[in-house]
């Protein structure tokens, strides 16, 4: 087994589940205005130490998303957080993309930035303990988008990214996120997901991607957030399973969600239910959790940048997980 596979292997463990906490500093001043919580490093420092010092969550987490400053940053013991994670048995991951672009002759579409001097950053997030990496690409879709030039451009791009991380010795999270956002029905979103991963690993192939020493960051398939259609757990797995049996490759090792503006119970439940007819399916990959807002969100609520209120947002995020890492093994009740 290779090193890349061996790391794939260890954040897909059974009962696992990787937690985003690589929000850029601006996503973060946003998530933070909503509780009047303070914007500064100093906050964002401790609001991911109260994370990363829950209890028990090494139970239900293999890894954690980092972002450029808080790789940077250290917990209150003076370590700094990579190595605070990896005592743990948490591994430490970073996200390597950078801010999107809109895209040449489809303005309202957007493409991903972040290549320009990508492999010396890499090497430096190596030493500074990553053992894998995060690339996101956006598609947004409406009547008209995405389209399939811009489809390809983000391809090509996650491509060149995945292969740089493997040559680092880092594991590649490619993540083309479908968005929620729009008017659209479950059916076009499972057409968007299928032509969004198919273009996706066309790519990645093609330029040489070692696919077992890589993961898929995916959308669910979802009815678009305006469309006020509502989908059972059931037609959302289906749809789903279906769009990653006719374009992800059997040679991935695992596929990991993001949350994407679901309401927790929603990510959870859905979670749990795709897991369980991936079974029934004999679906090659490990499926699991990679989720942001969905683990973070009542967390967030219940600390409110207050030192007081440590203890009870750390038992409201321990459940979070507890709860996510049920799923992930279909065996959320
Ligand atoms: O890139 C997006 C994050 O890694 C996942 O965030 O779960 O809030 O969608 P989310």
């Amino acid at each position: 087994m290779s090193s890349l596979q061996a790391i794939a292997k260890e954040l897909l463990a059974p009962h696992k589940g990787i937690l985003a906490a690589d929000e850029s500093d601006s996503t973060c001043v946003k998530r933070f205005d909503k509780y009047g919580i303070e914007k500064t490093p100093e906050q964002r420092r401790k609001w991911r130490e109260l994370l990363f010092s829950a209890p028990n969550i090494s139970d239900g987490l293999s890894g954690i998303i980092l972002y450029d400053e808080t790789i940077r940053q250290n917990a209150s013991t003076g370590e700094p957080f990579a190595q605070f994670l990896l005592q743990q048995r948490i591994l430490p991951g970073i996200k390597v993309d950078q801010k999107t672009e809109p895209f040449t002759g489809s303005p309202d579409e957007e493409v991903t930035k972040g290549l320009d001097g990508l492999p010396k950053r890499l090497a430096e997030y190596a030493k500074l303990g990553a053992t894998f990496t995060k690339w996101r690409a956006v598609i947004r879709i409406s009547d008209t988008l995405p389209t399939e030039e811009c489809l390809r451009e983000n391809a090509k791009r996650l491509a060149i990214y995945a292969k740089q991380s493997q040559e680092a010795g880092l594991v590649p999270i490619i993540e083309p996120e479908v968005l929620l956002d729009g008017e659209h029905t479950l059916e076009r979103s499972e057409a968007v997901l299928t032509q969004t991963l198919r273009i996706t690993f066309e790519e990645t192939v093609k330029a040489g991607v070692e696919l077992s020493g890589l993961i898929l960051k995916s959308s669910m398939a979802l009815p678009g957030k305006e469309s006020g259609k509502v989908a059972t757990l059931g037609d959302i797995a289906s749809a789903t399973l279906r769009a990653f049996f006719a374009s992800v490759p059997k040679e991935v090792p695992g596929i990991v969600f993001l949350s994407g503006g679901q309401t927790p119970e929603d990510a959870t439940a859905r979670l749990n239910e795709i897991v369980k007819q991936a079974r029934k399916q004999n679906a090659p990959w490990r499926i699991t959790f990679s989720y942001s807002r969905a683990l973070q969100e009542p967390v967030l609520k219940a600390w409110s940048g207050k030192d007081e209120n440590v203890e009870t947002a750390q038992k409201i995020f321990e459940r979070r997980v507890q709860e996510t890492s049920l799923a992930s093994e279909g065996a959320f009740e």
